[in-house]
């Protein structure tokens, strides 16, 4: 089973919630047998998505020489979009960052989010998932609280990377972590932090005996 690990968060784990949960995660899968490939998004050299790609596609197809960020938002796109087709299962560790997801893993995911990869149209225009052979698992943290029903829709991390993975692209998600409201209430953080990472383990663990299956 190959799984790919994408860490969004170059914030060391000393202080980042989902930075910790990354290295607790990684901790339990050692010496484990499963295969693992980490993109980290802050380590990889990603060009913005723009009209630059599009301008490289034109130029591959009508040839033409490629500047230097057309040739490395190319490679880079590709890199992403390869390590995507070899997994068998993703697991995305992110903050909640201006109630949204870090630029950089939002860089990867307009990589990846293309038609005729992730997803197609069908005749009659009905979008196809074209991952449904996939699995995802997403840890998060959060400082503030967004479970409750008033909350919720404000959270364009979670919910947005939901509506990608699974809702678009198909993918099974098999594991939500999600630790929140360390911020909001610090005289339980400890709590909520320690017992968010044992959930981060089990989660792993899970992930360990869905590799022993396979
Ligand atoms: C740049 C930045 C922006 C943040 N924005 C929010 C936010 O919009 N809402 C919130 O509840 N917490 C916010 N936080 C707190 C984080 O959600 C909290 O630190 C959580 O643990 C995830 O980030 P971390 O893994 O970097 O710690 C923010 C933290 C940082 C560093």
């Amino acid at each position: 089973m190959n799984v790919l690990v994408v860490k969004a968060n170059n914030r060391p784990a000393t202080e980042a919630i989902s930075s910790k949960m990354y290295e607790t995660f990684m901790a339990e899968l050692e010496g484990k047998d499963v295969n693992v490939t980490v993109y980290d998004v802050y380590e990889e050299d990603t060009p913005y998505f723009g009209q630059d790609l599009f301008n490289a596609f034109g130029k591959v197809q009508n040839g033409g020489e490629l500047t230097d960020v057309e040739s490395r938002l190319l490679s880079a796109k590709q890199k992403a979009m390869d390590l995507l087709t070899a997994a068998d299962v993703v697991v995305f560790a992110f903050p909640l960052w201006n109630l949204t997801i870090p630029a950089k893993l939002q860089t990867f995911i307009d990589y990846v989010y293309a038609a005729g990869f992730a997803f197609k149209y069908d005749a009659q225009g009905n979008m196809i998932q074209l991952m449904t052979d996939k699995k995802a698992i997403f840890l998060n943290a959060r400082g503030g609280i967004y479970s409750t029903p008033e909350a919720a829709p404000m959270e364009m991390a979670v919910n947005y990377m939901r509506a990608v993975f699974g809702g678009v692209f198909g993918m099974q998600i098999i594991d939500e972590v999600i630790i929140e409201g360390h911020n909001a209430m610090p005289d339980k953080a400890q709590e909520i932090i320690s017992s968010g990472m044992e959930e981060v383990k089990a989660s792993a663990q899970r992930l360990v005996d869905l590799a022993v299956k396979a």
